[in-house]
């Protein structure tokens, strides 16, 4: 990192801290020095903003986290056949509690071939767009995930309706701290290093990721080594 990204670096940060720890603390004192005189409702209401607040910290330190080992080349991963159907399950699950208004549809044959990859990063990078989709769609809206093999990759895609992210920002929105502004992107929280780090990890498992968004639709599609495509064909010819 030079001395430019490095102060960048140290600004971003300080001000994606700053901002969530205020507002613990603030609603943190009201609730001790007005104690008696808020009604449950209120308590109720400053307890879930600090919740939500802290989870952002979480959120950005866990990323922060993940940058930092993903500058460390030593780190290994741990390759094995990874089922697509069942990690996207759970994912949509997951991410479903935190956006109800969200419906997910997953389009994944019971024949897709396993992905050749680490378990955790593969989830990782799963959650990420999934999350993303959440955030960055319409109200009541529907994401699709969806594979197929093609030749010899597992191609997954995530697709969600909302404002489009215009052509000359599709690089951009895979670099450091990179947030695209518009309406649908103010209005959530994030600190830009989500699709930084699943490039780098989709890349790390010899896959691809790319972005294309057209009429109010959004789709990122990752391309990752499908396993035992030859115990596949085996079994296709055996059938
Ligand atoms: N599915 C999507 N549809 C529309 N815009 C998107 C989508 N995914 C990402 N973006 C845009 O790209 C930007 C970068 O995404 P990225 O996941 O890297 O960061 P973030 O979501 O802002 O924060 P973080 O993931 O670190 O919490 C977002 O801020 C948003 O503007
Ligand atoms: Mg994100």
């Amino acid at each position: 990192m030079n001395d430019k990204d490095y102060e960048d670096f140290i600004s971003t940060v300080s001000h994606e801290l700053r901002t969530p720890l205020t507002s613990i603390r603030g609603f943190s004192q009201t609730m001790l020095a007005s104690w008696d005189k808020l009604d449950d409702e209120s308590k109720k209401k400053f307890l879930k903003i600090i919740v939500e607040q802290s989870n952002r910290l979480i959120n950005l330190v866990e990323n922060m986290l993940s940058v930092t080992k993903l500058q460390n080349t030593k780190e290994n991963l741990i390759y094995k056949e990874v089922q697509v159907k069942p990690a996207v399950e759970m994912i949509t699950s997951i991410v479903k509690n935190q956006y109800k208004d969200k419906k997910f549809n997953i389009e994944i044959s019971e024949k897709l071939p396993p992905v050749l990859a680490d378990k955790d990063k593969f989830q990782q990078i799963m959650t990420n767009l999934t999350e993303n989709a959440a955030k960055y769609s319409d109200e009541n809206s529907e994401i699709t995930v969806k594979a197929h093999l093609k030749q010899d990759m597992v191609s997954i895609s995530v697709i969600n309706k909302g404002i489009e992210i215009p052509e000359k920002d599709y690089e951009k929105i895979f670099t450091k701290f990179s947030r695209i502004d518009n309406p649908l992107t103010r209005k959530v929280q994030g600190s830009g290093l989500g699709l930084y780090i699943t490039k780098n990890l989709v890349e790390k498992m010899c896959g691809t990721i790319s972005v294309k968004s057209e009429n109010n639709e959004t789709t990122f599609e990752v391309n990752l080594p499908a396993a035992n495509i030859e115990r596949q064909a085996r079994e296709k010819c055996s059938q």
